[in-house]
């Protein structure tokens, strides 16, 4: 199932009927692959190469694990015999916790991996220690690491199944996932919402997957904030980009709001918080320009009362904690999917 050259693929992969503690079983829930059998993926790296059928396979599949989550004993057997590996080489608490959870629920065996205490601090490389990992038994390896790239590197020359948990300011698809799939939730629809992503999108990896998915599943997306914090150049995604917070929430269906990295102000790229705070946080006034009952979504770690004030991080049009929630289901789906969720 996890050799090189073997692809899973749900196409020719049964979804088992695998039942919980009563609940209805999972295949009666979890979608069959389309036609064109679009889950034929080895390894998840961006949303840059998804189409909106297959984003809406992985939420269909997120929903039927959500019913899961739901059981009293909210265990399946699907990936037993599986082993996936959290390989992290930054700081992380939602991405990290919600994949080692949803590899419990779907009963594989994990191992969690920092790399600030593994034998990278000897100096062994990133490729050497994916081998070793792979020689230890691991069969997806889901990693996070500060350079761009390097999840690419690994899937390319370690033959383990690969889960980019956030590269440099490259990607991070699984949030964007999440983040589809609470506003699918709340909303009903992605396609023809007015979506507001407001912050430090230049640096943002969240932005960089969020704006991939949610343009494929038809969203009008706006990217807000000052100058030196947004894209230049001929951007690669069909959004208006504006630098005036209080025009661009008008009527909008959500706002996204990205952490302010402080490290942006000593790099001159602000000339003051007090400044950002002032013209970019989104305040509970600001929140009051947008469409009656807006959503509020923030990836975290949140600097309350920087990009966003705490009455409105955890007011009632906050899906925050939802999205927390969210990611369980949704890294159940893609563990699932790619381990062919029939072992
Ligand atoms: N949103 C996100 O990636 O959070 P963590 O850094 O806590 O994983």
């Amino acid at each position: 199932m996890f050799g090189q050259s073997t692809p899973t693929s749900l196409a020719t992969a049964a979804v088992p009927p695998v039942a919980g503690d009563g609940g209805a079983p999972v295949a009666a829930q979890a979608p069959a692959a389309d036609a064109t059998g679009a889950w034929s993926r080895r390894h998840v790296l961006d949303l840059d190469d998804f189409g909106a059928d297959e984003i809406e396979h992985v939420l269909s599949t997120a929903d039927a694990m959500k019913e899961v989550l739901g059981r009293r004993i909210k265990q399946v057997p699907a990936l037993r015999g599986v082993t996936v590996v959290t390989l992290f080489y930054e700081a992380s608490t939602r991405t990290r916790v919600s994949f080692e959870l949803a590899a419990k629920h779907l009963a594989a065996d994990v191992v969690n991996v920092a790399a600030s205490s593994s034998s990278v601090t000897k100096g062994e490389s990133l490729l050497d220690t994916a081998h070793t990992l792979r020689a230890l038994g691991a069969d997806i390896l889901v990693m996070r690491h500060g350079e761009a790239g390097a999840p690419y590197v690994v899937a390319r020359h370690v033959p383990c199944q690969v889960i980019n948990a956030g590269d440099g300011w490259h990607a991070h698809p699984t949030q964007a996932l999440l983040d589809l799939y609470t506003l699918r939730e709340r909303l009903g629809t992605v396609a023809g919402r007015r979506v507001l992503i407001l912050g430090d999108i230049l640096h943002s990896r969240v932005a960089r997957s969020a704006i991939w998915g949610l343009t494929r599943m038809g969203a009008e997306v706006t990217l807000c904030g000052p100058a030196t914090l947004l894209p230049t150049g001929d951007l690669p995604w069909p959004v208006d980009v504006s630098h005036d917070l209080d025009r661009a929430i008008l009527g909008v269906d959500a706002v996204m709001v990205l952490r302010l990295q402080r490290e942006r102000q000593q790099a001159g790229l602000l000339p003051s918080l007090r400044e950002y705070i002032r013209v970019y946080s989104l305040t509970s006034e600001r929140l009051a320009r947008a469409k009656p009952g807006a959503l509020v979504m923030h990836p975290g770690p949140m600097n309350e009362g920087v990009e966003i004030m705490p009455d409105v991080a955890y007011g009632a049009q906050s899906v925050i904690a939802d999205q927390v929630t969210n990611g369980v289901a949704i890294r159940m789906a893609l563990l699932y999917l790619l381990g062919g969720g029939a072992l």
